[in-house]
């Protein structure tokens, strides 16, 4: 058995891998592959991958959600110019190399980019606190959750302005209020489904009011919303994968289940590494991610010997980016109890013959 801690695309329930393997076969007589996305069976599915969306997260009337392409990348653009207003200035708090790419994306379009809050000062080990957030700008964009160096807002930026937020890799993990946003935008591939898709979460109320003199109709997410997600063709394996994982999501409890669950597996593993002396968690305490667990080894010499340990474990993807060296344990989800177990075993293994 294999314990997957990779960063995303990350594993999904089992049960989900099973339905969806089922429906690349058998769709109503069709393969998931083959069906047209205008087909009423489709319609429907992204119908309820769109509902489910709202059922899990308690999404308020006046908002609407839309599955694209393109990735949280092209939702840095997405985001840029469908907000983008009189001022065509911007507030964005630098976490990290996804809210420094949202950033560099954004004056691309011709935002005026006022990075009022980063922690690049200490290579993006912690969430920055005491900042003012500017108020003669059009809207303020983070990033909830830090993939690469492992934290996480647990409180948000307060702003009456237009508050837009990329939680790519902790949606679903946790509840949060819908109300406090503008707009959420998230990749699929961590706690939503494959990737292909990405979720928009927009009010109602930002629809049709960009400033920007430049905007394709494909990113234009009035167009978006009127067209129901079906403006071109949608990630159709993508979203119907989605929309298993939603079911699976609202049987078992809901976001309010998970994020219990989530708790429990962070605290499992950080307590030991507080405990461990061959590691070292690396970010400040009060900031770090329940979803991507970043630690080191307090003595490189032991790499060899840890990396056989873990691998012989059956555990895949643990290490860290490729900007970052160390460790990195990606614990989205669908991720169980027992595979951080196992690697709390490792870890305790490791030291008992080589500490
Ligand atoms: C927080 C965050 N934002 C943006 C991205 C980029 O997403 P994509 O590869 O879907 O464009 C990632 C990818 O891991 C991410 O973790």
């Amino acid at each position: 058995m294999k314990h997957n801690f990779g960063a995303g695309p990350c594993i999904l329930p089992q049960e989900v891998f099973k339905q969806a393997a089922d429906a690349v076969l058998d769709f109503n007589g069709l393969s998931i592959l083959e069906v047209s996305h205008r087909h009423k069976d489709f319609v429907a599915v992204m119908d309820e991958a769109c509902d489910l969306v709202k059922k899990a997260l308690n999404v308020p009337a006046g908002y609407s959600v839309v599955y694209l392409q393109g990735g949280a990348t092209l939702g840095f653009t997405i985001a840029a110019l469908n907000m983008m207003r009189d001022t065509k200035k911007a507030g964005y708090i630098n976490t990290g190399t996804w809210a420094s790419g949202a950033i560099k994306e954004a004056k691309k379009v011709g935002v005026d980019v006022n990075v009022f809050a980063s922690s690049e000062d200490k290579k993006f080990s912690y969430i920055p606190k005491d900042f003012v957030v500017p108020t003669d700008v059009d809207y303020i964009h983070f990033t909830s959750n830090n993939t690469i160096y492992g934290t996480q807002f647990h409180n948000f930026p307060k702003t009456d302005l237009p508050l837009v937020c990329d939680m790519s890799s902790d949606i679903f993990s946790k509840e949060i209020n819908v109300a406090d946003f503008d707009m959420i935008y998230a990749g699929a591939q961590k706690n939503l489904g494959p990737a292909g898709a990405t979720l928009y979460i927009v009010k109602d109320e930002i629809l049709g009011k960009s400033t920007s003199p430049f905007m394709p109709t494909y990113m234009d997410l009035k167009q978006q919303v009127e067209k129901e997600s079906m403006l071109n063709t949608p990630p159709v394996f993508s979203v119907y994968v989605a929309m298993l994982n939603l079911r699976n999501l609202i049987a078992n409890g809901g976001v309010k289940a998970m994020e219990a669950k989530n708790i429990a597996k962070g605290n499992l593993l950080y307590n030991e590494l507080d405990a461990n002396p061959l590691f070292n968690a690396t970010v400040a305490k009060e900031d770090r991610s329940n979803m991507n667990v970043t630690f080191t080894l307090t003595n490189e010499a032991h790499q060899e010997a840890f990396d056989k340990l873990w691998k012989d474990a059956g555990i895949v993807g643990l290490p860290g980016h490729r900007s970052t060296g160390g460790y990195r344990a990606s614990m989205y989800n669908a991720l169980p109890l027992e595979s951080v177990q196992v690697l709390v075993d490792v870890l305790k293994e490791f030291t008992r013959t080589n500490g």
